[in-house]
């Protein structure tokens, strides 16, 4: 039976995919590393020092510890000027109606987001209060596509791995919804996300309906 979806952020319910992006770029352009959003499809869903660590490989340089925390900083503070003025204008398509059909099926609703700004996102967006659960990014050890933060969620939301779909925009979120044991709707392009159950294009085609006769 279902019991919980557990949704990623970046990509799925706002299009801060974008913003992360245009972060990191504006950083390799900075250090005359090539980038571009090819490149950057691998980043999907990483961390903050593992997005840097992928964009280091291209890099002829050889950076400390301290110097990459201080180049991580930096995009940061690049992505949090362009996620200041999110609003809940700001919700991908579908993602309302989504939310509200889950909340009158009684179906928990839990976030799986690695970034450490998701809770800024989610106050900005004004979906916090549809969440029942929301894992701490600082608390999670394994990034995905470690399964960890999917399983986290699930204890959270007090509900078994089975009874869990995740919705995943990234190839690296869509392996850890997998190897977590849970349903996987992809949302984007088939071709990348080839381990998902189904892949959509938006959440707009999301029918929980259809969902719950199809797996569960
Ligand atoms: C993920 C994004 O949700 O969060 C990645 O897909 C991003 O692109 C990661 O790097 C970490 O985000 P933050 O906000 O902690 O730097
Ligand atoms: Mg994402």
């Amino acid at each position: 039976k279902l019991k919980a979806v557990i949704f990623d952020l970046d990509g799925v319910l706002t299009d801060t995919a974008s913003y992360h992006y245009k972060g990191w770029k504006r950083l390799a352009d900075e250090l005359n590393i090539p980038f571009d959003e090819k490149a950057n499809e691998n980043l999907k869903g990483i961390d903050r020092m593992g997005s840097l660590n992928k964009i280091l490989e291209s890099s002829k340089c050889i950076y400390s510890y301290e110097e990459k925390l201080a180049l991580c900083d930096k995009k940061n503070r690049y992505y949090q000027e362009y996620i200041k003025g999110i609003t809940e204008k700001d919700l991908l398509i579908g993602v309302n109606k989504v939310l509200i059909d889950l909340k009158e099926k009684e179906i928990k609703i839990g976030l799986a987001s690695v970034s450490k700004n998701a809770f800024s996102v989610v106050e900005k967006l004004m979906i916090v209060d549809y969440f029942d659960y929301i894992a701490d990014a600082n608390k999670i050890l394994k990034g995905k596509p470690d399964p960890e933060i999917f399983m986290t969620c699930a204890e959270g939301l007090g509900v078994k791995i089975e009874e869990c779909l995740g919705i995943e925009d990234a190839a690296a979120g869509v392996t850890a919804i997998k190897r977590a044991g849970m349903i996987a709707v992809g949302i984007g392009n088939k071709g990348i996300l080839q381990e998902a159950d189904v892949v959509l294009e938006s959440l707009e085609a999301f029918d929980i309906n259809e969902m719950i006769e199809r797996f569960f």
